[in-house]
């Protein structure tokens, strides 16, 4: 199979596919990509991870039949040949798919030109439909060296198996003309992936807001928010009346005794510890239907050691439904969490 992760985390995802296939050897196509050799068949491990997915293993694929290529437009064609002999009788003609290709390194084409190719070829001998945005078959194309010349591998998979629905976990956003900062896509990728669903006119805590990307998606979806940052918010935000903001800390705001929420974020750039002792001390504040959204920010020492404490800590509080490192982290990952009854709440 393939599999890749962000580069930063490199030594966690390889531990993690290690301890789902211990006898796994990896080979680097690029930074954060490994053509993984093991005697886990990909099903049985995307089942596994389906289950009890990996934090910083982003998206794997499998790979069912490889070809070395020339580095000449005509691979593409060559490809589409390996498609046609060795997968395209495994595509379910009744089920909507996607080809995501990666090129990883220079070639004379462009994942695009693969993607197109190989769907006409897809269409023409299936009639399978294809459907780019919510595909449930994807055939993965990634085209790369990990010594010598270039390979193809090619892999058909579900797309549930494969970690994410986008080729290699990339998951791009429009950059809209109102946005006030990046880290908006964390919050967009957070809430797509976790599938979380924001009740009508709900009431959200943002911890760390400043400058307010995170508040500003949040009112797109009807929430009234009360903002928590000593630094300012951005002006479009000042004229909202469903938007509070108090210039405060978080921990000053805690003193001041905090309303109940329908939904608490925190994106506060803060030791990974202390934002965690901070939402668990904040778990009161919720409702009992509520739910929590936070990034973990990771050092670069000792990240393994600081996780399992955050996560520890929390869990007195919380009970952690998702933990991912989402495209949009960068050297942080994002949790999402349901409150605990509040009788099983222990002192943080
Ligand atoms: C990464 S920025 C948040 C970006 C925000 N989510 C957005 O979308 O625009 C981190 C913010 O955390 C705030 N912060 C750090 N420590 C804090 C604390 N103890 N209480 C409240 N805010 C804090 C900083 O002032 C900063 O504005």
């Amino acid at each position: 199979m393939v599999a890749t992760a962000d580069p930063d985390f490199a030594d966690l995802a390889q531990a993690e596919i290690m301890a789902v296939a211990p006898d796994s050897r990896l080979a680097m196509l690029v930074d954060g990509v490994w053509l993984v050799e093991t005697a886990v068949s990909f099903f049985d491990l995307a089942d596994q991870w389906q289950k009890e997915p990996p934090i910083f293993v982003r998206h794997i694929n499998p790979v069912q039949a490889s070809l070395s290529l020339r580095g000449q437009p005509s691979d593409i064609y060559a490809l589409s040949d390996l498609l046609q002999a060795e997968l395209i009788d495994l595509i379910d003609p009744d089920l909507p798919f996607s080809v995501q290709a990666r090129v990883l390194g220079q070639q004379p084409y462009k994942a695009f030109d693969l993607n197109q190719t190989l769907a006409q070829t897809i269409t023409a001998v299936t009639n399978a439909p294809l459907d780019v945005r919510q595909p449930v078959q994807i055939l993965s194309v990634v085209v790369g060296a990990v010594r010598g010349p270039e390979r193809g591998y090619l892999g058909l998979s579900l797309a549930a198996h494969n970690l994410s629905d986008w080729a290699g976990g990339r998951r791009r956003f429009a950059r809209d003309e109102a946005q006030i900062s990046r880290a908006e896509f964390k919050l967009l990728e957070a809430i797509e992936t976790f599938g979380i669903r924001l009740p009508p006119r709900g009431v959200a805590l943002d911890l760390g807001a400043a400058p307010g990307g995170w508040t500003r998606i949040l009112r797109l979806h009807k929430q009234y928010v009360t903002a928590v940052d000593p630094a300012r918010l951005h002006a479009s935000l000042q004229a909202d009346p469903d938007v509070r903001h108090l210039r405060l800390t978080a921990e000053a705001y805690l003193e001041a005794s905090p309303d109940q929420f329908d939904l608490i974020v925190n994106d506060m750039r803060l030791d990974a510890r202390d934002s965690a002792r901070l939402m668990v001390a904040y778990a009161r504040h919720l409702y009992r239907h509520g739910t929590a959204l936070m990034t973990l920010k990771l050092p670069q020492a000792n990240r393994q050691t600081v996780l399992d404490h955050s996560l520890n800590i929390l869990r007195r509080a919380y009970t952690i439904s998702a933990a991912r490192q989402l495209f949009h982290n960068r050297s942080e990952i994002t949790l999402y969490l349901q409150p605990k009854s509040y009788d099983k709440i222990s002192e943080a």
